[in-house]
């Protein structure tokens, strides 16, 4: 069995793994942190737990100790702090899946203007960046793996195939993007407090989400050059969920069924993928709970626009299952393992 550490156990995406990792046969949860939990038992703090994880209790977040207890760790804890633990568990020989943002970027830079000073920018070129479907053959054999955001997921999945192969023309791209509130983490604030995101709907940030410049990167990196984009961020009055409509325009003379062909063709060996047929287009509520990104599209001949639309579950495709996929890939598991299941419908 595979040794697992949580580091940021008690949040959104750390209960995510507790949930999902509690149905894979091959990997044992063998610590999991809180600095303010320390000391209680996961089942007394997270009553859909209870039960699934006998004895274990959330401890301090500290190097030494999960080394001892851990073969692979899951980082989901916030990014600058991410970076901060990362370089000691690799010396140590552990593998490394961080939820965060902290290697996602390449250049350092680029980090540093959206973010904040880096403080392991010797691990940014080493790190795989973790959209399984993309870099399989680098997840493979990495240690340190960043697991992408949840919008540059929903958004990168549909473009780049489409970018690849030159049917998109990288001028013309705008993602618009709809969360729902468990995006934003468990950590309170007053933007996500009930009367706040009840009946609301809102879009924040235009242009300034940090996701951005991770989108222009993977987007650059397939259109072969510098690539900016509209980047449109939403919230929505739902706990988990994520719908993106990316506007765009083709680049060669093609129809609706050429482009859901080039999808189809690119993801045949996916199983987390589903390309929908033409006039179908994703739905939040088929996608809840599972580690799937569906997606459809429609060339608008009038107005000579591709309308791309794309739905998965931001805590899963979009971080947990995600990272969950990354594991099954660096330790040779089958990629879909205890990834198995039918989304939550209704
Ligand atoms: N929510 C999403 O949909 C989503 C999607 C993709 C990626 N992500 C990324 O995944 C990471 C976790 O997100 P989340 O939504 O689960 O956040 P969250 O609900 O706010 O949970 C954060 C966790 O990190 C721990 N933590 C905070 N600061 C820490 C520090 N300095 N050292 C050690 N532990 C610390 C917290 O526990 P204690 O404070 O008790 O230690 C908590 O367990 C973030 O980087 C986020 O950007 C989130």
């Amino acid at each position: 069995m595979l040794r697992i550490a949580i580091v940021g156990g008690s949040g959104y995406t750390g209960v995510e793994l507790l949930r999902l990792l509690r149905g894979h046969p091959m990997v044992e949860v063998t610590a999991v942190t809180s600095r303010r939990l320390a000391g209680e038992g996961v089942g007394d703090v997270f009553p859909s737990l209870r039960g699934l994880y006998e004895g274990l209790v959330f401890t301090e977040p500290d190097i030494q100790s999960l080394a001892g207890h851990a073969d692979l760790v899951f980082m989901a804890v916030p990014h600058q702090a991410a970076m901060m633990v990362i370089p000691g568990l690799l010396r140590a020989g552990l593998k490394v899946i961080d939820l965060s943002a902290d290697f996602r970027l390449r250049d350092k830079k680029i980090y540093e203007q959206w973010y904040g000073p880096h403080s392991a920018p010797e691990l940014l070129a080493e790190a795989v960046y973790g959209l399984t479907e993309i870099y399989r053959e680098w997840i493979s054999p990495a240690r340190l793996v960043a697991n992408p955001g949840c919008y540059p997921t929903s958004s990168l999945l549909p473009l780049i195939p489409l970018l690849r192969c030159g049917f998109v023309d990288p001028n013309d791209i705008i993602i618009d993007s709809k969360s729902g509130v468990s995006g934003a983490g468990r950590n309170p604030s007053t933007a996500t407090i009930y009367c706040e995101v009840n009946e609301a709907f809102k879009a924040y940030k235009i242009g300034e989400h940090r996701h951005v410049p991770e989108m222009e990167q993977e987007i650059s990196r397939a259109a072969g050059r510098d690539v900016v984009i509209n980047f449109i961020p939403h919230l929505v009055p739902m706990s988990r969920g994520m719908l993106t409509t990316i506007y765009t325009r083709p680049s060669k003379a093609a129809a609706t069924p050429d482009f859901l062909g080039i999808l189809q063709k690119f993801y045949q060996d996916s199983p987390f993928v589903r390309i929908l047929p033409e006039g179908v287009f994703p739905n939040v509520s088929s996608v809840r709970g599972g580690n799937f990104c569906d997606i459809g599209l429609k060339l608008e001949g009038r107005t000579n626009r591709l309308i791309i639309v794309s739905a998965i579950d931001n805590l899963v495709k979009g971080a947990s299952g995600q990272a969950v996929q990354n594991m099954n890939v660096m330790c040779g598991f089958p990629e879909a393992m205890g990834l198995d299941f039918a989304p939550l419908y209704p």
